[in-house]
């Protein structure tokens, strides 16, 4: 039944120079002569070029951290899913919650830009995740299956054709996981919406992220309903990436 591949994606956010990531990018290839499973890393956007020239020939593909929700013209400072194809690039997260919570990025901003990655050829990464008052407020499944809902109807794509990413808002970035049954708990939630709109549930990729380390991959990675990572912080240190892409197969 579970015949894909797993996909691990590094999200740098807003970390990195030339000379940072040309170390990380070449610890990373020599790292990967092979991989078990697909690999991406999401850069910052002024990082693109250099990204995509070191990562020639190898197994990791290039991805993008944000894309407009608007096809071109005058929305200064913003990249279109075109620039970004321009690189090669091959994912674009969407609706990160860093970008919802100080961008004000609501459900139906995050399924324009999932819709004008898809029209480009880039495959969108939607991020979905409750924070910890909704938690311990018992809303989780509700605000996980709103925002998945927003995505799952786009004009003229499957929703087969995305990625969705879990984040625990309470799990990024504070070392504080969610326990893999947790995890796999809401990633069950989300098949099963998806399976309700599409007889290609079993083929969509559910990542979890928040925390995924080189010591918790292994058993997140392990539930049946995970099918790979977005990895924030340990997706900046070359050994730690490679061991979490070792433990994905
Ligand atoms: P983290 O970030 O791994 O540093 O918790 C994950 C993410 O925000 O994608």
């Amino acid at each position: 039944m579970k015949s894909k591949k797993k996909l691990i994606a590094g999200n740098w956010k807003m970390n990195g120079s030339l000379a940072v990531n040309d170390a990380l990018l070449k610890g990373l290839v020599a790292g990967l002569a092979e991989a078990a499973c697909d690999v991406a890393v999401a850069v910052p956007a002024p990082y693109l070029a250099q990204v995509q020239a070191a990562v020639f020939g190898s197994v990791i593909a290039v991805a993008a951290q944000d894309v407009s929700q608007h096809d071109a013209g005058a929305y200064t400072g913003e990249v279109s899913a075109a620039m970004l194809k321009d690189f090669g690039v091959r994912y674009t997260l969407a609706g990160h919650s860093e970008r919802r919570q100080y961008h004000g990025e609501t459900d139906a901003v995050v399924a324009e830009k999932a819709q004008r990655a898809l029209a480009a050829g880039i495959t969108p990464i939607v991020c979905v995740g409750e924070t910890l008052q909704e938690r311990e407020s018992g809303q989780t499944e509700a605000v996980v299956k709103r925002q998945l809902a927003a995505v799952i109807h786009l004009n003229g794509h499957c929703i087969s054709e995305v990625v969705v990413a879990y984040e625990p808002v309470w799990a990024i970035g504070t070392g504080r996981t969610a326990s893999p049954e947790q995890a796999q708990a809401v990633h069950a939630v989300l098949r099963a919406q998806l399976a309700a709109a599409s007889e290609h549930a079993d083929r969509i990729r559910l990542l979890y992220g928040g925390s995924m380390n080189a010591a918790n991959a292994a058993q997140l990675l392990a539930q049946p309903d995970i099918d790979g990572g977005l990895v924030g912080g340990a997706s900046l240190k070359a050994a730690d990436f490679l061991q979490i892409i070792g433990a994905a197969r």
